[in-house]
């Protein structure tokens, strides 16, 4: 089920307004996963795109998110945009989708070849005996594509957010906030304020 146009329209005025700010990090997200233990992770992405299909980012397949996401595809998203007036808060939840590799493909050969040899080097989430070990297999993979583009990783690449809900928060004085959530309900987005 596709996102609602109008959220997908408050979503993207708020995110253009944020890029437009002196927000150092508009794209900036965090990202909560629970593997199969329930035990819960939370970390900063980079939200990538958004549009009716969801929200995109990029990582290893094998990171520790990535073996949670495995596990189980839930996943929340939580943007804080405090540069504008009124600040505000975006949460996402719903379930992750790898993308289709021609997607992952087509990001990653726009990106800079260290970040790519970056993405062929860094074992993500696994143990760093010293920070030279990073360093000769960025090494050791700038000789192996040597006079050639860099390709992808199967191991890296994109996850598709698709929501089932959105939630918007702004701030308010006094502390009385205002929250708008949209949820999806046997198919239908429906729009609920909450108390803050
Ligand atoms: C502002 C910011 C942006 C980040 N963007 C990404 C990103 O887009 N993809 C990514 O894999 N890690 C990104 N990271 C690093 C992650 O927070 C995290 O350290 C890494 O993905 C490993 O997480 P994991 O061990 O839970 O899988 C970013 C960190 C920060 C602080």
């Amino acid at each position: 089920m596709s996102l609602d146009p109008t959220i997908l329209e408050a979503f993207r005025r708020l995110h253009a307004q944020a890029r437009a700010s002196d927000d150092p990090e508009p794209n900036a997200m965090t990202v909560a996963t629970a593997g199969a233990d329930g035990r819960v992770h939370a970390r900063m992405v980079l939200l990538k795109t958004a549009d009716e299909r969801g929200f995109t980012f990029f990582t290893r397949y094998d990171s520790d998110k990535g073996v949670q996401l495995e596990a189980n595809p839930r996943i929340a998203l939580c943007l804080l945009w405090k540069r504008l007036e009124p600040a505000a808060q975006v949460r996402i939840e719903g379930r992750a989708e790898k993308l289709p590799a021609a997607e992952s493909d087509a990001y990653f050969a726009t990106r800079e070849r260290l970040s790519q040899l970056g993405a062929w080097a860094s074992l993500q989430s696994r143990t760093l005996p010293e920070r030279a070990a990073l360093e000769r297999r960025v090494e050791e993979f700038d000789q192996r594509f040597a006079g050639r583009d860099v390709p992808r990783p199967a191991e890296w690449g994109g996850y598709r957010v698709v929501p089932d809900l959105v939630e918007f928060w702004f701030a308010g004085q006094h502390r009385w906030n205002e929250r708008e959530r949209w949820e999806l309900i046997d198919g239908a987005w429906c729009k609920r304020s909450l108390y803050p």
